[in-house]
């Protein structure tokens, strides 16, 4: 089943609690989280809110902060947090011998929130 997963590159491209940006053809971008913690997630790259570059944001804990407006986004479900209500897809992602793979299907067919008007 290996051909459903797309290899996007060694775990140590990614610094701990920083994010990378995986464009796609046709689709929404990718943002590849590294936590501090070591795991990793994948989100579509624009906040619920304003659509915010969340690969620019503070990642703490499973959490990245918005660097437009400080919404906090869940790395895990995508949603936002606290009184803030929202959600960006997720990427199902996985880490095998050293590399990261995200499912095809999910970043072909990822598709943003509308924006929220405030
Ligand atoms: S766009 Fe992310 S908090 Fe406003």
């Amino acid at each position: 089943m290996i051909g459903d997963w797309l290899d996007i590159g060694p775990v140590d491209q990614i610094a701990p609690g920083t994010a990378r940006t995986l464009p796609v053809r046709g689709g929404e971008e990718i943002a590849v989280f590294h936590t501090t913690h070591g795991e990793f997630f994948a989100l579509v790259n624009k906040c619920p809110h304003k659509h915010g570059p969340l690969s620019q944001g503070i990642v703490h804990g499973t959490v990245v902060t918005c660097p437009l407006h400080s919404w906090n986004i869940s790395l895990k479900t995508g949603e936002a947090q606290g009184e803030d209500k929202g959600c960006v897809p997720t990427i199902p992602l996985r880490v095998d011998a050293g590399r990261i793979y995200l499912l095809r299907s999910a970043v072909v067919g990822a598709k943003a929130p509308e924006p929220q008007a405030a």
